[in-house]
């Protein structure tokens, strides 16, 4: 069996697969990720038959939707996941077949009510229901401590005690444990009375992980995230570096049209000089008014830079084929004590159209 761990921060993500007939499976990818299981993928020429998310993960963001997209796999959640984007749904007892590997599912709710642990020959992808010295948290959307309980004392620790564990998150750097040194060393495993276990579990008292709202968003829709959308917006455009915005300014470079897309506060206290102004919220009804000309050479920029990309990539989308943006933000232009305006926007007169 070929077996990869992938971390990112503390979520662990696995690429698993038969060696004899190169199918595999890839087992809670993270977004930030998704080049790296491709690129490993080819490494070890790998078909992915399946891209599976142990559970809807409330603390990043799945890659399971773009992956399948990449790699023609198909995406594969537990039969209570509210994704809509699952397109094989499973449930206790049922196996995957990837070439002559099985992939096991046992539905272990608690964590979330659609958890499920993934048995290999030798280990066991045990999500986000055991971790290592710990177990998943319950008091997020649809978690249920009794259910954990149950999930744990009633199955997952019914299995061999030799089956190495992988959990979905580590946060202390460690790579694996096995189901006997979890039982005997694991604090929470020791609760194994079940109104200790939920009085353990009810009093934990944790921080709300970071993008909560975000990531319940995405991965229950397959919607797309924020940083997703810049990234996206960022590969269709040019971006044009500060020092040679300068320069462009400096020489009083006439062809160079500067466009702020930030509110009207902001641009009052302190534009690039001569700059243009049409907020992002009004871009498209605006901008044939203020940019007849579609083959303007236009710089969108904004506060921190992100705005202005995505600016950039809409006015490209509307025919503005030379729309730029500015590589960072005015933020860090008036750190670097780059030059500035302030003042309302000049009254515009429309360039003629050629
Ligand atoms: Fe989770």
């Amino acid at each position: 069996m070929l077996f990869e761990q992938l971390r990112a921060g503390g979520c662990l993500s696995y690429v698993a697969g038969c060696e004899k007939t190169c199918a595999g499976v890839i087992v809670d990818p993270a977004l930030d990720l998704v080049d790296r299981y491709v690129a490993l993928t080819v490494e070890k020429g790998l078909r992915v038959r399946y891209v599976i998310d142990s559970h809807t993960h409330a603390d990043h963001f799945s890659a399971a939707r773009e992956l399948a997209r990449q790699l023609g796999a198909r995406i594969v959640m537990h039969r209570r996941s509210a994704a809509p984007f699952a397109d094989m749904r499973v449930d206790d007892g049922e196996l995957l077949v990837v070439g002559e590997l099985r992939v096991g599912v046992i539905h272990t709710p608690g964590h979330t009510d659609d958890s499920m642990c993934l048995v290999l020959p030798d280990r066991v992808l045990t999500g986000d229901t055991l971790l290592i010295g710990a177990t998943g948290r319950t008091d997020l959307p649809t978690g249920d401590p009794e259910a954990l309980h149950e999930s744990l004392f009633g199955k997952l620790l019914g299995l061999d005690d030799a089956l190495r564990v992988f959990p979905a998150h580590d946060y202390k750097g460690r790579e694996s444990s096995t189901l006997g040194a979890e039982k005997s060393s694991n604090p929470r495993l020791q609760k194994k009375e079940r109104a200790a276990f939920v009085e353990l579990m009810r009093g934990l008292d944790l921080a709300m992980p970071d993008h909560l709202t975000e990531a319940l968003r995405t991965n229950r829709t397959g919607g797309k995230t924020v940083k997703q959308l810049i990234a996206e917006a960022a590969r269709e455009v040019p971006f044009m570096g500060m020092d040679e915005v300068r320069a462009r300014i400096e020489r009083e470079d006439r062809e160079l049209v500067l466009l702020d897309v930030r509110e009207r506060d902001a641009f009052e206290a302190g534009h690039l000089p001569g700059a243009r102004h049409v907020p992002r919220g009004q871009l498209e009804l605006r901008v044939d008014q203020e940019l007849p000309d579609p083959t303007v050479r236009v710089l969108a920029y904004c506060q921190y830079g992100k705005i202005s990309t995505l600016a950039a990539a809409t006015l490209r989308t509307m025919g503005y084929s030379r729309a730029v943006a500015l590589d960072g933000g005015i933020d860090v232009w008036t750190k670097a004590g780059y030059p500035l305006e302030k003042g309302p926007a000049r009254a515009y007169s429309p360039t003629r159209i050629p």
